[in-house]
């Protein structure tokens, strides 16, 4: 920092202008080719959620930059349809669990061989980095045009296999929710939905040792997950191993499997992201109809999990065959893809932006913690049991001015960037103090505020 950012930082931040330019640069600095990292130290390869975001913050930039990068994470799709939520930069370190630990090309029979990859999933958030490459290049020239109209040519397979995935192996019964086999896949790490789900997995004696990498590089241990969370992590990995990773066998071996409401809402949403945009670009009617048709799937899906008291969704732990009563962000799954009568919604609206959530009294800024600031087990510095994610108020400001509430879309995105704009980009925030925790020049957090300010 020069002299001048430190002036800037004592008088409470940076103006758009240099927020803007400073996330640009931070985005180049991650840039490691054809990949952006998702954080310089803690993540050094390539994680799909964060690319998808990392996309929507590109495309301002260069829309060619940004069908380079969806491009690198739809070329790792497994052959089965499953994007997977790592791919790994070639010759990095410094990341546990690495490709060593994961072994996908020598058990996954659908694993690509050309390139490293975890071996479980994350949110299917992708449909919205492709409408804002398209949205983008028509405020280009003819050959940007072409470049984004090309990559949806070459691309529009993959998103539609990648959607058929989700429906179908990860609801094969069709009840409208997308079942997760790891806690990993909610990209929600150790939130307190999946604290009762966690109990229940018991690491075997024969859990191969391992060395944490994550705590090499935050200052503070307590804002990560704690080892015993980590061993249950490893543990359901070696559980996966011993099922070569194989779709048929997971739902009968794993400890953990939870059907996930909020990756069912994000999924409805994409559904008809994507199908919008297939009508849009002449796909082919079968695609644009099954879509549509996951969309409703799912969003009813969504609608039967919320609570007739609250109104908020809940996860079912399909272990032990029960709802997962938490009071977290997840809960408001059904803000993001609709299916609530008005009177529920309207309820549902007032609960978020109420003292439970957006407005407790003591929260720095307006905008929805990771866990309710009331509840039992929230946690002000634990990664997602408390804190607030600049990404995750981003999503929501994207979908409420989707949802046509455009008001309160400009409320949380006036709220989100006065959060970050003291310029570190951190993955995420102490809700009371506005403290950047964990990872600092976290990409996502980056590409928000590129979002927020074109
Ligand atoms: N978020 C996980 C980690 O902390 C992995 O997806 O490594």
């Amino acid at each position: 920092m020069g002299v001048g950012d430190n002036d800037a930082v004592a008088n409470q931040g940076f103006t758009p202008t240099q927020l803007s330019a400073r996330a640009a640069y931070l985005l180049r600095g991650n840039d490691l080719g054809t990949m952006t990292s998702a954080a310089p130290k803690l993540y050094p390869h390539m994680w799909s959620w964060d690319a998808a975001f990392v996309t929507v913050g590109l495309a301002p930039l260069s829309v060619e930059r940004a069908v380079i990068e969806m491009d690198t994470l739809l070329s790792a799709q497994w052959s089965n349809g499953m994007i997977p939520h790592i791919v790994f930069a070639n010759g990095r370190d410094g990341y546990f669990p690495g490709p060593a630990r994961w072994e996908c090309r020598s058990l996954a029979a659908a694993a690509p061989q050309h390139v490293d990859t975890s071996g479980i999933t994350q949110p299917p958030v992708h449909a919205i980095a492709v409408q804002r490459i398209l949205d983008h290049s028509r405020r280009r020239g003819r050959t940007t045009r072409q470049v984004a109209n090309e990559f949806l040519d070459r691309r529009w397979g993959n998103l539609v296999r990648w959607h058929r995935w989700l429906a179908d192996a990860r609801d094969p019964q069709g009840r409208g929710r997308v079942t997760i086999f790891h806690g990993w896949e909610s990209g929600m790490d150790n939130s307190p939905r999946w604290d009762s789900a966690y109990a229940n997995v018991v690491p075997g004696s024969d859990l191969p040792p391992y060395h944490r990498a994550d705590l090499d590089h935050v200052s503070d241990a307590s804002m990560r997950p704690s080892d015993l969370e980590y061993d249950r992590y490893l543990w359901l990995v070696e559980q996966m191993k011993r099922a070569h990773y194989d779709d048929a066998l997971l739902p009968g071996v794993l400890d953990f499997a939870v059907e996930d409401v909020f990756v069912s809402a994000i999924f409805a949403m994409a559904c008809d992201v994507l199908a919008t945009i297939g009508e849009d670009y002449s796909k082919p009617r079968a695609d644009v109809r099954d879509l549509r048709a996951w969309s409703d799937r799912f969003r009813s899906g969504v609608v039967a999990a919320t609570s007739e008291r609250t109104n908020t969704a809940r996860d079912f732990d399909l272990r032990a065959g029960r709802w997962i009563n938490t009071e977290t962000i997840a809960g408001f799954a059904p803000l993001l893809c609709g299916g609530l009568s008005r009177e529920r919604e309207r309820a549902l609206l007032r609960a978020f932006e109420g003292p439970r959530f957006c407005g407790h009294p003591d929260l720095r800024y307006a905008v929805p913690p990771s866990n309710s600031p009331i509840a039992a087990n929230f946690k002000p510095r634990e990664y997602w049991r408390g804190p607030v994610w600049p990404v995750m108020t981003w999503l929501f400001s994207w979908a409420f001015a989707r949802r046509g509430w455009p008001e309160r879309a400009a409320r949380l995105r006036e709220e989100g960037l006065r959060q970050v704009r003291e310029g570190s980009f951190a993955e995420y925030y102490e809700p009371f103090t506005g403290e950047p925790l964990g990872s600092m020049q976290q990409s996502w957090t980056a590409a928000s505020v590129l979002d927020w300010l074109d």
